[in-house]
């Protein structure tokens, strides 16, 4: 697992890439880039609920249920590009840019206690959980 970002730093890293490729779809809509975006927010949530979220409810279950909200949601935005009209894709982009953006802030302010609580197996666990998930989503969207 060396050569891979441990979890809380591949998480962070991943909003980064995802907020950058919602910038660049805000200059012009564009099929493939949008592919790739939803391609790489879908692995990534799914990659979350199979290893931060369930470790993260027994944390604080408050937090944890919040954020499998905001995923539905999300989810629920980019279902909605499905029958997209250009003319309405701009609209679309930026409700999902701002519901995106205030997930990952808060799920950030969520890193410091786990990062704290969580020991070295249990980081290692789940770092192995969001990789391999992420893998086999990335496999089958492809
Ligand atoms: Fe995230
Ligand atoms: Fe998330």
């Amino acid at each position: 697992m060396s050569e891979k970002a441990m979890i809380f730093d591949q998480m962070v890293n991943e909003h980064r890439d995802i907020e950058a490729m919602l910038l660049e779809l805000s200059k012009g809509y564009d099929k493939r880039k949008f592919k790739e975006l939803r391609l790489a927010l879908t692995a990534h949530m799914s990659a979350e609920e199979a290893s931060f979220y369930p470790a993260m409810s027994d944390l604080d279950s408050g937090a944890a249920d919040k954020a499998d909200e905001a995923h539905k949601h999300v989810r629920s935005l980019l279902s909605k590009f499905g029958l997209v009209e250009p003319a309405d894709f701009q609209s679309k982009l930026s409700a999902l840019t701002e519901a995106v953006k205030e997930h990952f802030r808060t799920e950030e302010e969520l890193l410091p206690k786990a990062r704290q609580t969580f020991d070295q197996q249990k980081v290692g666990e789940l770092s192995y959980l969001f990789h391999e998930t992420e893998r086999r989503i990335v496999e089958r969207m492809k």
